[in-house]
């Protein structure tokens, strides 16, 4: 029986357009969903939109809108983001939906009935900007830092969740499993924040203040942080009270941006699913973030890329190959046109897209449009499936690890190695030979260039479906569900069909 495997993205705040960070973490996701779809795993893939909060509220306010009609117009720039980018998830969840709404309301009342939430009165600091409050400990020189925005003093009754007293039992749970953060450095950063003491968790705000969130099933006056309403949508998709769920859960990989882990994903989640007695999701995959001048994206940073316009002029793979090329998983990198643009000419437009014409170009003059058979074995075939072999071993581990810059760095090397043999084979100067020596070496030429092919797409296409089926299909080759048995150099598409000569990255100039 297959492995089941639940993968997650963060969901989206629905305060403003996609942009590359977001673009981003679906890539990621989406290269380790359907990497282990080949690899024979039964996936379940799901990313979404957080749709509650005072963000979205004063966003609707800004505009005289309800703030429903914010998030459904989010809701479909970031569902259109995933269909352009070829993202593959099972489900996409919205927190205004019926389904989560439930979970959370049920989760709430269990942690209540349990004695895990009590209603206390609060006096103190509270920021808009990040709808939490402060204390003391987070200024620096005696200032709250500039993300907190506003900060003003409040005195409110409020509901609290029962934190604090699972700090041991946190630290603990983190450091028997090391494995559960991945950077593993990032696990140190959980570990040094829980050597402060935890204060409770304060779960509610009043209904006069923020309106647009989860009703506390009881006390009606109050509704949910937006934290933890967001939280649970990962036990929501799970099927959270079906049988589903025991199929699903824990979840396999929660895939989040280094902002994200500490406090919430690496403490308030766990210490409410141990609240919960549920099993802690097994993995944290922590990825860094696109910088724009040094200084992380987003909304309120100015300079976002626009990952559509990119996608529209280049296309879905070129898009995802260039974030994944330039980002070691758990690093920031900084986003740069200049290096898009040569990467998309030097790589994909020349050494890929370059070949593949060649191949299609001399196999349609000089073989009848077929693959021929590889007649003979010399020095430029032995070398160049000596490459292969060296590589080949590396791939699937560093799939596994998270490493796919190095994979890809692997498999354009490769490229680079079967243009050079091509060269030295020089196909189109043996053609002009009738001698039965060259014949073969011309048919070999074309049969090894053609497998060699076939070799470098099979681990590019979790990074780059379309290109990658599209070249197989011009190989007269089928697509595969399995990774297993691709990797073996054989002779599988002697006597195949190739494709008429077609430009797969067409050169670009500007942007
Ligand atoms: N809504 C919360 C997540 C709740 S998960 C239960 C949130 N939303 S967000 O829209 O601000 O960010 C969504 C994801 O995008 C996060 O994982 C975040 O780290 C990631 N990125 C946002 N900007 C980014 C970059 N500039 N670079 C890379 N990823 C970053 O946080």
């Amino acid at each position: 029986m297959s492995k089941k495997f639940y993968i997650t993205t963060a969901i989206d705040y629905a305060n403003g357009s996609p942009h590359l960070g977001h673009a981003y973490e679906k890539v990621l996701t989406d290269i380790v969903a359907r990497f282990r779809r080949l690899m024979g795993d039964d996936v379940k893939f799901l990313t979404g939109l957080d749709e509650h909060g005072q963000k979205v509220q004063m966003s609707a306010q800004k505009q005289g809108v309800p703030e429903i009609e914010v998030c459904d117009r989010l809701a479909y720039e970031f569902q259109g983001l995933c269909a352009a980018l070829q993202i593959s998830n099972d489900d996409y969840i919205r927190t205004t939906e019926v389904r989560h709404k439930a979970t959370v309301q049920s989760i709430l009342q269990e942690l209540y009935d349990n004695g895990e939430i009590y209603k206390a009165e609060y006096n103190g600091f509270y920021s808009v900007r990040q709808e939490q409050f402060v204390t003391e400990k987070e200024k620096v020189g005696g200032e709250w830092p500039p993300i907190y925005g506003e900060v003003t003093e409040v005195t409110e009754t409020n509901y609290f969740f029962k934190l604090a007293q699972y700090r041991e039992w946190l630290v603990d749970a983190i450091k028997t499993n090391e494995k559960m953060i991945y950077p593993r450095f990032r696990g140190a950063d959980v570990l040094q924040f829980l050597k402060e003491p935890l204060n409770d968790l304060c779960i509610s705000r009043p209904k006069e203040r923020l309106g647009w969130g989860i009703e506390l099933p009881f006390d009606r006056d109050f509704v949910t942080y937006v934290w933890f309403d967001a939280l649970v949508n990962y036990l929501t998709a799970a099927g959270y009270g079906t049988a589903e769920f025991e199929k699903y859960w824990p979840a396999d990989y929660h895939v989040i941006g280094k902002d994200i882990l500490v406090p919430p994903h690496a403490v308030y989640w766990p210490i409410m699913l141990k609240a919960l007695d549920i099993p802690l999701p097994r993995h944290f995959l922590v990825h860094g973030w696109w910088l724009s001048s040094g200084t992380k994206m987003s909304k309120s940073s100015g300079e976002v890329v626009k990952p559509l316009d990119l996608i529209e002029q280049f296309g879905a793979d070129a898009f995802r190959y260039f974030v994944t090329r330039e980002m070691n998983v758990g690093q920031d990198s900084e986003f740069s046109l200049e290096l898009f643009m040569s990467r998309y000419n030097s790589d994909l437009a020349n050494d890929l897209g370059n070949l593949v014409s060649r191949l299609l170009n001399m196999g349609s003059r000089y073989s009848g449009g077929k693959v021929p058979a590889a007649e003979i074995e010399e020095s430029p075939e032995i070398e160049l499936k000596q490459l292969w072999f060296a590589i080949q071993k590396e791939l699937i581990p560093l799939f596994e690890d998270f490493q796919f810059h190095k994979a890809i760095d692997r498999i354009f090397s490769f490229i680079s190695g079967i243009n050079r043999y091509t060269e030295a084979r020089a196909p189109w100067k043996l053609a002009k030979s009738e001698s039965t020596e060259d014949q073969a070496a011309l048919h070999t030429s074309l049969a090894t260039m053609a497998e060699a092919l076939r070799l470098s797409v099979v681990m590019l296409t979790p990074i780059m479906p379309e290109i990658s089926d599209k070249i197989r299909g011009l190989l007269g080759t089928d697509n595969f569900d399995l990774i297993e048995g691709q990797l073996e150099w054989g002779n599988s598409l002697t006597g195949k069909d190739l494709g008429e000569k077609t430009i797969l990255f067409p050169r670009a100039e500007s942007i």
